[in-house]
């Protein structure tokens, strides 16, 4: 490590990153950097056709990527996207948790199987790929993971209700320092971004209605929604040895959201 140098801390040359989520939104954003910054990355989410084509575009920019089918709920599937990156790559450095989904309905109206629809991939998706790549990470005695949670697991959302997508996520914040907690000394560190408002075909819906996007200009400090090329810092911060001190945290990249 180098006091000289701190640009080396943030190099990601060499390792292997597996994203979920990555067909689409933040997934792509955060697949595409971690390529930038050295890694070789493994693409997986259900949609192949669009991890093919993210794969190619890393490739014909000089980078190395692997894109898996992997449904993240699903044992067998988060199983194979493991065997599919060891057989490829022979390692797993880091794993970004960001796929995931929402429903926004008020929790009056709600049913049980959309809670647990949400639950499944939001939270259960989590822990199956926490539990299937840290095994691998605690074998090698390194490794660092991301999960992708949200502002509203740490605040209520209120007039946009997402009873389950809220408690899917206080719960990865939750089990994020749990996990920390029992790796620490294993030299796998686990830590959590909360994201606020960025645009992406899971809000995308919202970034198209004038009147909730006034709203959270209004109800944001910086008085804005966040770029995708915002959250890139905290990634490439927590995937690399720039945070090799730092495990069980939570970073808001919200534009102030949950400082009011
Ligand atoms: N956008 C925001 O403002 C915001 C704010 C806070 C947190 N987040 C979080 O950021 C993450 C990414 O969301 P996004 O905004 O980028 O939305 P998005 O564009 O809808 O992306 C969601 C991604 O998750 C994947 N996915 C959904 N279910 C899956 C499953 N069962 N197995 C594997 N992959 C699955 C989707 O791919 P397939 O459909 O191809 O499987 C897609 O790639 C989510 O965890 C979300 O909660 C987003």
């Amino acid at each position: 490590m180098s006091l000289e140098d701190p640009r080396d801390l943030f190099s990601l040359t060499g390792r292997v990153a597996v994203v979920t989520g990555a067909s689409s939104g933040l997934g792509r954003s955060f697949a595409a950097a971690l390529a930038g910054a050295g890694a070789r990355v493994v693409l997986a989410a259900r949609r192949q056709e669009q991890l093919l084509q993210l794969a190619q575009g890393i490739e014909a920019d000089g980078g190395e990527a692997l894109a898996a089918a992997c449904d993240v709920s699903q044992e067998a599937d988060v199983e194979q996207l493991v065997g599919d990156t060891l057989e490829r790559f022979g390692r797993i450095d880091v794993l970004v948790n960001n796929a995931g989904i929402t429903r926004v309905v008020p929790v009056e109206r709600d049913t049980a199987e959309g809670f647990e629809q949400v639950m499944d991939i939001n939270l259960r998706g989590v822990f199956l790929c926490c539990q299937r790549v840290g095994r691998v990470m605690l074998e090698n005695s390194t490794g660092s993971i991301i999960n992708v949670a949200s502002v509203f697991g740490l605040v209520a959302a209120g007039q946009i209700p997402q009873a389950s997508y809220a408690a899917s996520k206080g719960a990865v914040v939750s089990m994020t320092r749990e996990i920390a907690a029992q790796w620490a000394r294993r030299g796998v560190r686990v830590n959590a971004i909360a994201p606020g408002w960025f645009e992406s075909e899971m809000t995308g819906d919202m970034f198209q209605d004038k009147r909730s996007m006034s709203w959270l200009r209004a109800r944001t400090p910086m008085g804005r929604a966040g770029r995708h090329e915002e959250l890139v810092g905290a990634l490439v911060f927590l995937a690399s040895d720039a945070s090799s001190f730092v495990t069980g945290q939570t970073l808001a990249v919200d534009g102030g959201w949950t400082i009011v």
